[in-house]
């Protein structure tokens, strides 16, 4: 099995999880802004949970069902994790819905504008995916920004989707797309 590649931008090295890592994830995601808005995650978050999560990583990507990577701030072996971003993946269909989060700490520095190209550009041209799906929080004016500024389009509104526990209200979801020939054509 082909391990999952290290992809380098500017600032950033996106590489596979580890297990080493799970102390690290666990401090980054316990923490209600991150997880508020996440299917996957809830606080409080361990380092138990981050191994079990971690766990289930290369496996995904040895079954072709997903493609995980740490974000890490700059390019050598010292270089924190300080988020993560990935892609579920639907083979048959040649599509996946992508997923990231960024630690509290790096908020607002640019930091998953610069890894979602990366992991577009991955899908796209490595998996060979034809469409990759987004969706997020009507509420999440972050990565309403972020997946606008990247170059997604709106598709359509998934009315009262989403609840992450049942005392609370549901939110309306907007589904976001992006095709592999207007990846092509981008400026
Ligand atoms: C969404 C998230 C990943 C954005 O990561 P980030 O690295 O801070 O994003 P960037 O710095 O690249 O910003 C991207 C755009 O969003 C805007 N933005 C980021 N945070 C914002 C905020 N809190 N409010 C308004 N706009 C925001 C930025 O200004 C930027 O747009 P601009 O360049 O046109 O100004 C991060 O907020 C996060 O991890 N949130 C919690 C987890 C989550 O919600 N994940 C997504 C689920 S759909």
């Amino acid at each position: 099995m082909i391990p999952l590649p290290k992809l380098h931008t500017r600032r950033l090295c996106l590489r596979a999880f580890s297990t080493e890592d799970r102390a690290r994830v666990a401090a980054l995601v316990n923490d209600p802004d991150i997880v508020r808005d996440l299917r996957t995650f809830d606080i409080p978050y361990t380092k138990v949970d981050a191994l079990a999560w971690l766990e289930t990583l290369q496996p995904a990507w040895e079954q072709g069902l997903a493609a995980v990577f740490a974000l890490c701030l700059g390019h050598g072996s010292a270089a924190p994790v300080v988020g993560a971003a990935g892609l579920v993946i639907d083979t048959p269909s040649q599509r996946a819905e992508c997923g990231y989060w960024i630690g509290k700490d790096y908020w607002r520095k640019g930091i998953c504008s610069e890894a979602l190209p990366a992991l577009l550009d991955f899908g796209f041209n490595q998996l060979g995916l034809n469409r990759i799906t987004a969706e997020c929080l009507t509420r999440n004016v972050a990565s309403t920004a972020l997946l606008t500024k990247v170059g997604f389009t709106r598709e359509g509104l998934f009315r009262r989707h989403f609840r992450k526990r049942e005392d609370e209200p549901f939110q309306d979801v907007i589904a976001w797309g992006f095709l592999k020939e207007e990846w092509d054509q981008r400026p």
